[in-house]
């Protein structure tokens, strides 16, 4: 396996862009007081790519996410998917929050039926669908229990499942495996590779771990410490299973220290940051 340093904003890239950002910056409140959280971000992400986005915490990843989702507005600069600007939420885009965002007045089965009956999917075809992905995730015998009822980690299962279920056009995902052990991550992280290889969906995914990131994305990007800015972007050249040999292969082993280099600068410049403001 191996990585290859890519310009995301290149203008070679544009034509066959899915979403584009174009000069996004997010500042929250106004004043001395006010965070800029993401500054100047361009880049065109394909249709069908897979981008993970690593970075120190609070750099802006998921402000990021959120303008993608249609949660938040930039301050400047706009994004768009299939040319379209987007201005608000769409079911086109599935999101998996950092933290779990369930009904919490719904069992497990109905949250995530919630999106396919709301776009008329009959109830039987919904519910079996539902627990097709509860099953999935390992939580079909929880169908019937409500979110309370269960731990962090599974409420993030069925978020996934919720948000796969929806069938979206776009997974937007905000570190979505965090809160997992490492073998139910191990064994979601290869089935939502399976899935993106089935359906070709285009990804934006945000995670802390580098292995996660180097096994799941065809395309990387590291951002800044806040500020957010895009540091750096790589095309994964990515093996298509997992080999137990690849995470000790000198591939993987210069493609993690490249970008490990480059967090390590970032997260110790968000440490100064921290800092100065206290
Ligand atoms: N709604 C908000 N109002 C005010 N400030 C905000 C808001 N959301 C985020 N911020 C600020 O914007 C900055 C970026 O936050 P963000 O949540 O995007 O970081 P992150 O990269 O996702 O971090 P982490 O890895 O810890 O999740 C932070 O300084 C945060 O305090
Ligand atoms: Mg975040």
């Amino acid at each position: 396996m191996s990585i290859a340093p890519i310009a995301l904003d290149h203008a070679d890239r544009r034509a066959a862009a899915k979403l584009v950002f174009d000069g996004v910056s997010k500042r929250f409140g106004r004043g001395p007081e006010s965070v800029l959280a993401v500054q100047r971000a361009d880049a065109y992400v394909g249709e069908g790519d897979f981008l993970c986005i690593v970075g120190p915490s609070g750099c802006g990843k998921s402000t990021l996410l959120n303008i993608v989702a249609g949660f938040e507005t930039p301050t400047a600069g706009e994004v768009r998917l299939d040319g379209r600007l987007v201005d608000r939420p769409g079911a086109e885009r599935g999101v998996v929050f950092q933290q779990g965002a369930l009904f919490t007045w719904m069992t497990v089965l109905e949250n995530v039926a919630f999106g396919p009956r709301a776009r008329g999917v009959p109830a039987a075809e919904a519910r079996d669908r539902a627990m097709a992905y509860l099953e999935m995730v390992g939580l079909k015998s929880f169908a019937k229990r409500y979110p309370y009822e269960l731990s962090g980690g599974m409420q993030q299962r069925v978020g996934i499942a919720r948000a796969l279920a929806n069938d979206p056009d776009v997974l937007l995902m905000d570190e979505p495996f965090a809160a997992l052990d490492q073998q139910t991550r191990e064994l979601l992280q290869e089935e939502i590779k399976r899935i993106w290889k089935r359906t070709r969906k285009t990804v934006l995914w945000i995670t802390h771990s580098i292995e996660e990131a180097l096994f799941l994305a065809s395309h990387l990007v590291v951002m800044t410490a806040r500020p957010g800015r895009l540091k750096a972007a790589y095309a994964v050249d990515f093996d298509s299973e997992r080999d137990p040999n690849v995470t000790t292969s000198a591939g993987f082993t210069s493609a993690k220290r490249e970008i490990v280099g480059l967090l390590r600068e970032e997260s110790i410049e968000a440490q100064r940051q921290e800092g100065v403001a206290t």
